[in-house]
């Protein structure tokens, strides 16, 4: 009994903290110098942004913890230090499809919603940080895949961006040909990002994998063949080079920037990069194309949580407030060309000025569709890179209808399982 008494007053102290709406972060105790771990795409232009915090904030300054660019690696590192529940994160850089798993296993703490201006982000973004009605992160970077391609080949052969697949491929086959480039290429690894890739493929068609809980298999087999097809074509008939079988996000646009590629699939953080490289002034971004229209992407991006095993909580939580902070996120954009999270900052006439595609980025990002909120996410990703990766490798002996049966039965299995 005596136990319990502390116990009862910690959890009236933490009613009344709520009740009084503001103090939610007092009961995240701790405060002194802390981590912030996070993949690498999103680290390039990071140091600067934490030295500002740091100059700021001698006693609780913030160390960069940096972990590989491939999402799967990101996931496994942190997995591996979450569930031995050691202390060495404090801030961790979520990608937008572990917030189930990470809040489903104790690994982060859920955060008191009125603490963060969230009504002035873009509602989607805020959507990837929900999940059974609490807030376990707060939106950093949104994402949603652009097609990039050569204007300059475009305008000498009298093409316009393509809209459709038709289109694309037509084009990509044609500059393919004549311009002894690549024609196309994404993310065709066998990791989360062919999922991406295969994903958008499939909406793109019209299509769906899961239900947005990811508790049912929608697969509609017509429409995931089509998809694809689309891809497996390309690989067949040459127009998608073979080497891109190997490529994560960097391989895809360091081959667009040194003039291998004429279109590539790639998130917008690659569009700043390119400005400064051989292709610079030569290319565009559009939105990706779709089956009889504009496509419809998987929305990508980062939120930040804090750890439960911190002993750093208050720090961590404050910094992800300035972090996530309308001053902050301006930089995310100017100086990572990582889209922000905050609605307005995309009808910024300077910002568009320096950025032409803000309207089609946040156009992207309002139509992408979010990857399932599903605690075993991953396990349904590792099923679809792998199908995917074996059907786009030659001889391309597998069919269609088959690779997309099979992988329906299997995710029916993750499903069912749960
Ligand atoms: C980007 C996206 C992330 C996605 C990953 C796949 O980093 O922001 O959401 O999972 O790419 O490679």
């Amino acid at each position: 009994m005596r136990r319990l008494i502390p116990v009862v007053l910690a959890m009236l102290l933490v009613a009344g903290c709520s009740a009084a709406g503001t103090q939610e972060s007092e009961r995240f105790g701790g405060t002194g110098p802390f981590t912030l771990v996070i993949g690498r795409p999103a680290t390039a232009y990071l140091q600067p942004l934490l030295d500002r915090w740091n100059q700021a904030h001698p006693e609780e300054r913030a160390t960069l913890l940096e972990l590989p660019e491939a999402a799967d690696e990101q996931r496994a590192q942190m997995v591996a230090n979450l569930q031995a529940k050691s202390d060495r994160y404090d801030v961790i850089g979520l990608d937008v499809i572990w917030t189930a798993e990470f809040a489903d296993a104790g690994w982060i703490l859920p955060l008191e919603r009125s603490m963060f201006p969230l009504d002035r982000f873009l509602p989607p973004v805020v959507d990837t940080a929900i999940y059974r009605d609490k807030l376990w992160a707060v939106p950093y970077t949104s994402n949603a895949g652009l097609l990039y391609y050569r204007k300059d080949l475009l305008a000498k052969e009298g093409f316009k961006p393509p809209k459709t697949w038709d289109e694309l491929r037509t084009q990509a086959r044609t500059l393919h040909t004549r311009y002894d480039i690549g024609g196309y290429a994404g993310q065709f690894l066998a990791y989360e990002g062919l999922t991406v890739n295969f994903t958008e493929a499939v909406q793109s068609a019209g299509g769906q994998i899961l239900n947005q809980d990811g508790t049912t298999v929608t697969m509609d087999v017509a429409k995931a063949k089509a998809g694809l097809d689309f891809l497996v074509d390309g690989f067949r008939e040459g127009w998608i080079p073979q080497e891109s079988l190997s490529f994560k996000e960097d391989e895809a646009q360091l081959a667009f920037e040194e003039g291998r590629l004429a279109f590539a699939r790639n998130w917008p953080h690659a569009y700043g990069p390119a400005t400064a490289s051989a292709v610079a002034g030569k290319f565009g971004v559009t939105r990706l194309p779709g089956l009889d229209g504009p496509g419809t992407g998987s929305l990508g991006g980062y939120n930040l949580a804090v750890s439960a095993f911190s002993k750093r909580q208050k720090s961590a939580t404050e910094f992800i407030r300035y972090f996530t902070g309308l001053e902050n996120q301006r930089r995310v954009l100017a100086d990572g060309s990582f889209p922000p999270v905050w609605a307005e900052l995309y009808d910024d006439p300077a910002l568009i000025k320096r950025f032409p595609y803000l309207p089609v980025l946040k156009q992207s990002i309002l139509s992408a569709r979010p990857r399932p909120t599903s605690a075993n996410y991953n396990q349904v990703s590792l099923v679809i890179a792998s199908a995917v990766s074996n059907a786009l490798t030659p001889p391309f002996e597998e069919v269609g209808d088959d690779v997309v049966a099979s992988m329906k039965g299997q995710l029916d299995e993750i499903i069912r399982a749960r």
